[in-house]
């Protein structure tokens, strides 16, 4: 649809964002719905001038990148409680000038699971206490699987499992994934250009896990291999970034949004 008078806009904001997916998944997903909508990237250094920006433009929607998915928060009208209690925000609706912030990376990890498997009552073990970690633990947590978070700096898997009511512990306690359901990797590890490292010594898959590997450059890393070989159920990393965006597009343009479409895009730029 040409752009004109009428054209609701929406953006990243980010630093960097020039290699961001989002433009074109959305993009893709307005023509697909012939809907009267653009999205664009904005790489941003002043915060505080870009949320002034977002408001007196009239920016229908915003995803939020790094690094500012934290100091968004004070700035913003309302706060959805997931987005609260993880005290990170990715999304911003603009619904006549209340600014409300999001959190729809935790949707998009637990979407990514439920397509292959139930959560309730399930042990997982996650492995990372950063940004990612943080959001995918409060998700689980609120759908009632039982967690332990694992990390390389254990006292950072300290904090987030007393805050989440989790179990924690430091990498020496991987041997537990052969007593779980669900394996989750929420570090680094494994992402271009150490595509042939694993966190996980193969010896601990199983055929009765799901694993998913949050990482999703390259598609196929090491440990969804291994997983694949020991007859796991796997869930790739671009999952997750398929569904964040599915349920922003969603918030956005209160329309159900194209997902063959989306996940294609997606999934062709990961391998161009
Ligand atoms: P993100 O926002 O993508 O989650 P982050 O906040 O920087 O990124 O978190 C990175 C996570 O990957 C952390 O849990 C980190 O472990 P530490 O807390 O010990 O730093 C983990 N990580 C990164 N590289 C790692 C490595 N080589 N081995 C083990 N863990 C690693």
């Amino acid at each position: 649809m040409l752009i004109n008078s009428k054209t609701k806009v929406c953006c990243i904001i980010g630093n960097p964002v020039e290699h961001s997916l989002s433009p074109v998944m959305h993009n893709h997903a307005y023509t697909e719905l012939n809907l009267n909508f653009v999205y664009v990237a904005f790489k941003v250094e002043r915060l505080r001038a870009a949320v002034s920006g977002i408001r007196e433009l009239g920016v229908r929607g915003t995803s939020v990148t790094i690094p500012h998915k934290v100091d968004i928060i004070p700035l913003l009208d309302k706060i959805d409680e997931t987005a609260r209690n993880i005290g990170a925000v990715n999304t911003v609706v603009n619904d006549k000038g209340i600014l409300k912030g999001y959190n729809t990376d935790c949707d998009g990890a637990i979407h990514a699971l439920q397509e292959v498997t139930n959560l309730r009552d399930k042990k997982v073990v996650l492995i990372g206490a950063g940004g990612a970690a943080r959001a995918t633990t409060f998700g689980l947590r609120k759908e009632g699987a039982k967690v332990l978070i694992l990390n390389r700096t254990v006292k950072k898997a300290q904090s987030l499992s007393r805050e989440v009511q989790a179990e924690f512990g430091d990498l020496t306690k991987l041997s537990e994934i052969g007593k779980s359901d669900i394996l989750i990797n929420a570090t680094a590890v494994g992402m271009s250009p150490n595509t042939n490292e694993s966190i996980v010594p193969q010896e601990y898959l199983h055929r009765d896990l799901t694993v998913f590997d949050i990482v999703y450059n390259p598609k196929q890393t090491r440990l969804i291999q291994d997983a694949k070989k020991a007859g796991c159920k796997i869930v790739y990393g671009y999952k997750m970034l398929l569904y964040q965006a599915m349920v922003q597009f969603e918030l956005f343009t209160q329309h159900k949004a194209p997902i063959e479409v989306m996940e294609k895009i997606l999934v062709d730029a990961l391998e161009s």
